[in-house]
């Protein structure tokens, strides 16, 4: 199957190498073109450069936006039409970083990214926010884990949207996890307990009653 992956620096190179070494063929754009065309050369046939963020959508079935917080809005306004009934993946942290270097939050604290990345989202796609749970060293590492597969963890309050990105964690080579609906998605964050996690499914499972 084809997703498309909108981004393509730290995290979504990372998760487009990993898709594609489970089987997934990959639409890529990026802000600088040369950047995905670059990662398309690097992972092979499996991954075609778009000609723009439209055009990586079009013929996927699921898109993943690898892009930083404050950039997301935009780029869901200028895909939206072509984003009505596929899966939408996102990854991203809700943090930026001011003059000085300092990381902060860029939602008030306690608020949900989810809920807020699903209000920008037009009628009809799915939301799931996964794949941003770990830093992007740590995934690359601990995918197609073995004898255990490591888990993914995910939120989503969409029972499509769940199947989807179950199998789009298996392709990359994790097991899914579900932490809860959108409004869990602080979990999944820096800072969150389930941020930056190597567990097995039954101690995931263990972490998620424990909350
Ligand atoms: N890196 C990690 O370890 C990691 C782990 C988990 C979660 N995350 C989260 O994932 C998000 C992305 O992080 P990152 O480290 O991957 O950031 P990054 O290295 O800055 O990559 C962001 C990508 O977005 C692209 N981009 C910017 N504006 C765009 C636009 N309008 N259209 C298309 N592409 C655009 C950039 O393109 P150009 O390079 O061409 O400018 C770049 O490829 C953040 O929210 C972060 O918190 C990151």
């Amino acid at each position: 199957m084809t997703t498309a992956i909108i981004g393509t620096g730290g995290i979504g190179s990372v998760i487009a190498r990993q898709l594609a070494s489970g089987g997934e063929t990959l639409r890529l754009s990026s802000a600088d073109p040369a950047s995905a065309r670059t990662l398309a050369a690097q992972i092979g046939p499996a991954a075609v450069v778009a000609d723009g963020n439209r055009d990586a959508v079009q013929g996927a079935g699921a898109v993943v936006l690898a892009l930083r917080f404050t950039v997301l809005k935009g780029v869901i306004d200028e895909i939206a039409g072509p984003l009505a009934g596929k899966l939408v993946v996102v990854p991203s942290n809700p943090l930026s970083t001011d003059a000085h270097g300092n990381v902060f939050r860029v939602l008030p604290e306690g608020q949900s990214s989810g809920k807020v990345v699903a209000g920008w989202l037009p009628a009809g796609a799915r939301l799931a926010m996964a794949f941003g749970t770990m830093s992007a060293d740590l995934f690359r590492s601990s995918g197609h884990r073995s004898p255990e597969p490591a888990v993914l963890f995910y939120a989503t309050d969409d029972d499509r949207a769940g199947e989807e990105i179950e199998r789009l964690i298996r392709t990359a080579g994790f097991e899914p996890v579900k932490a809860g609906g959108l409004e869990q998605s602080g979990r999944l964050e820096v800072g969150g307990d389930l941020h930056d996690l190597v567990v097995s499914p039954a101690q995931a499972r263990s972490l998620i009653g424990a909350a």
